[in-house]
């Protein structure tokens, strides 16, 4: 079927935001049941900065059980980890042959980490984008969802696709980005010209998935307004508008709803209703990932399952690329 698979990936560092979830979890709910999804915990990835093994692993069976509270259905799609798939760093591997570093010292993200991990610019930071391709290309994706961020990684997977397939024949399928959609785009609480990121040093910038009640609260109290005391969306009102789109993506309502509810009534008002509506939505998501992290066994069986299917999919591939490559697997 033309169309039909779709790859995407987070890394288990930091806790996920309310922006993580709308400009992702919530866009690959919607997938589930149209295409058939791989969603991995991008383990692999995250090590090329420096990250507390224990932490590590922690954060990789949260994020594991964040994605079920969610709503993603481990019987619907195949949710793994990255690193129990060994061909992962195989493709990768082979990939790196076809890659070249002028074009790897030219990517953005490679830039901007290199500029704020300076004492650790590692070989893994600047590969990371021949990983990604591995990623995605091992499952022959049709489609790959993400952030603008990472468009330009896609764009790189892409062309190693091609410039693959050129040389030794038709092997991978090329994929297309998915952007998410401008509207859903969550921007920092505390400096709404900028995207929430779970890695903000400004505390109170962004709101976690695991922030309780009161944190929430707090942190809306607390969100940059700007000057006026209409609520409407509006180039000149960053602040507003970002919190009128938390409000509606929240609240399962239109920004225009939104904008009518809070017709002549001021941001001491406002500002409250929307964490309240933020932390009523996730109450129930964080008792339900509490409850699966308490259930250890039933979440490293859908992870062993998941590790499994991925497994299958990933060996297919692999062994058409080291054939192709001329790579000896016996007889
Ligand atoms: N680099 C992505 C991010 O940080 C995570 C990721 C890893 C990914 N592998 C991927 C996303 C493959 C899409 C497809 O957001």
């Amino acid at each position: 079927m033309e169309g039909n698979i779709v790859y995407s990936a987070v890394q288990p560092s930091g806790n996920l935001t309310i922006g993580n979830y709308v400009g992702s979890i919530r866009n690959w709910l919607k997938m589930q049941d149209e295409y058939a999804c791989f969603f991995a915990m991008a383990n692999m990835h995250a090590i090329t900065v420096r990250q507390d093994p224990a932490e590590l692993r922690r954060r990789t069976l949260e994020l594991a059980a964040l994605y079920i509270a969610c709503g993603i259905d481990p019987e619907k799609c195949t949710l793994y980890v990255q690193s129990q798939v060994p061909q992962h760093a195989e493709l990768c591997w082979v990939l790196n042959s076809l890659t070249y570093v002028g074009e790897m010292e030219r990517m953005t993200q490679y830039k901007d980490k290199a500029a704020k991990h300076a004492d650790n610019i590692n070989m893994g930071l600047m590969d990371y984008p021949v990983l990604m391709a591995a990623d995605i290309l091992l499952y022959q994706t049709d489609l790959v969802p993400v952030g603008q961020d990472q468009t330009q990684h896609v764009e790189i997977a892409r062309d190693i696709a091609v410039r693959f397939n050129n040389r030794y024949g038709e092997t991978f399928k090329v994929p297309k980005a998915l952007v998410m959609k401008q509207g859903a785009k969550i921007a920092s609480l505390q400096d709404p010209l900028h995207k929430m990121s779970k890695s903000d040093e400004n505390p109170n910038a962004s709101v976690f998935l695991t922030d309780d009640r009161d944190t929430i609260l707090r942190k809306f109290r607390r969100a940059v307004t700007d000057s006026g005391s209409e609520i409407r969306l509006s180039g000149e009102k960053p602040g507003i508008s970002n919190l009128l789109t938390i409000y509606a993506s929240f609240a399962g309502k239109t920004t225009e709803e939104a904008e009518r509810e809070f017709e002549g009534k001021g941001y001491g008002e406002f500002k409250p209703a929307v964490g309240e509506t933020v932390a009523d939505a996730l109450a129930p998501i964080q008792a339900e990932q509490k409850r699966l992290l308490a259930d250890k066994a039933y979440l490293g069986g859908v992870l062993a399952a998941g590790a499994e299917r991925a497994y299958k999919a990933a060996r297919k591939t692999l062994s058409k690329v080291y054939r192709k490559v001329g790579f000896y697997q016996g007889d």
